[in-house]
């Protein structure tokens, strides 16, 4: 299994905090950004990662995250030109992700008490995304569930969502994802939507969706970026107080 991480964006909605560097650079309590999804693929157990990028501040990922021994694992860079969407990943990372699965996180989604590790190393084929309840679906993609938990649908930022349920930023798929992605045609905001990934495998009856239980952030605004950082603090400082004393 492989591994993407998707830093791209230009994040005009932290200016002016990201005048200056990237999103995914900025310090969530006493990490960047980036070291979150970075480190839940590590968990998982994925050691082949491709981390896309936006031009402007490339070289300081590559200065923050280096070549990936220090982790064990194998890092390599690509540039994302112009925000064109989350599925445009796969079609950058098509000779990267080769002939195997590939799990992609968004670089600002931040995920705490997860519980999706076995799941992703126990997949085969497909595709795999997680739903959890939220009071602002609106923000996210979002899912419809019917009876025994059949989805029904699932849209892009609705503007009257049909259920709280959002779609986190992690996303395992198989192999065809990249040539799947090269079909898809731009959503009326100019992008390749994740969602359409989704939409196709749900068609075919190749979608699992699994409910997320754990923390999870999109840190993409000042109040979630404040509101993570502090969730990491408290975890932090409780974390300290249970070390055992010398
Ligand atoms: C993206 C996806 C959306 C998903 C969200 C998770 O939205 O398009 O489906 O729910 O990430 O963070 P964006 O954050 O790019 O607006």
């Amino acid at each position: 299994m492989k591994g993407i991480i998707l830093a791209g964006g230009r994040a005009t909605r932290l200016r002016p905090l990201t005048k200056i560097t990237s999103k995914q650079l900025l310090p969530v309590y006493n990490q960047p950004m980036i070291y979150y999804p970075l480190q839940t693929l590590l968990k998982a157990g994925i050691k082949k990662i491709l981390i896309i990028v936006a031009p402007d501040y490339a070289g300081q990922f590559l200065n923050l995250l280096g070549s990936g021994k220090e982790y064990s694992a194998d890092f390599s860079y690509e540039i994302q030109d112009q925000p064109r969407g989350l599925a445009e990943a796969f079609i950058i990372g098509e000779k990267f992700i080769d002939n195997d699965s590939v799990t992609m996180i968004l670089g600002d989604n931040i995920f705490l008490g997860q519980d999706f590790f076995q799941k992703i190393k126990d997949f085969k084929s497909g595709g795999m995304i997680f739903a959890k309840k939220v009071p602002d679906p609106g923000r996210y993609g979002v899912v419809e569930f019917g009876k025994n938990n059949k989805v029904l649908s699932i849209e892009e930022k609705p503007v009257a969502p049909k259920s709280n349920y959002a779609i986190v930023g992690l996303y395992t798929f198989d192999k065809r994802i990249s040539k799947i992605s090269r079909g898809l045609q731009p959503s009326a905001r100019g992008e390749l939507e994740i969602t359409d990934l989704h939409k196709y495998y749900l068609k075919k009856g190749e979608l699992k969706v699994n409910i997320f239980k754990g923390i999870w952030e999109d840190a993409g605004t000042f109040d979630s970026l404040l509101r993570v950082s502090n969730i990491v603090a408290e975890r932090e400082k409780a974390k300290a107080l249970t070390k055992p004393q010398k």
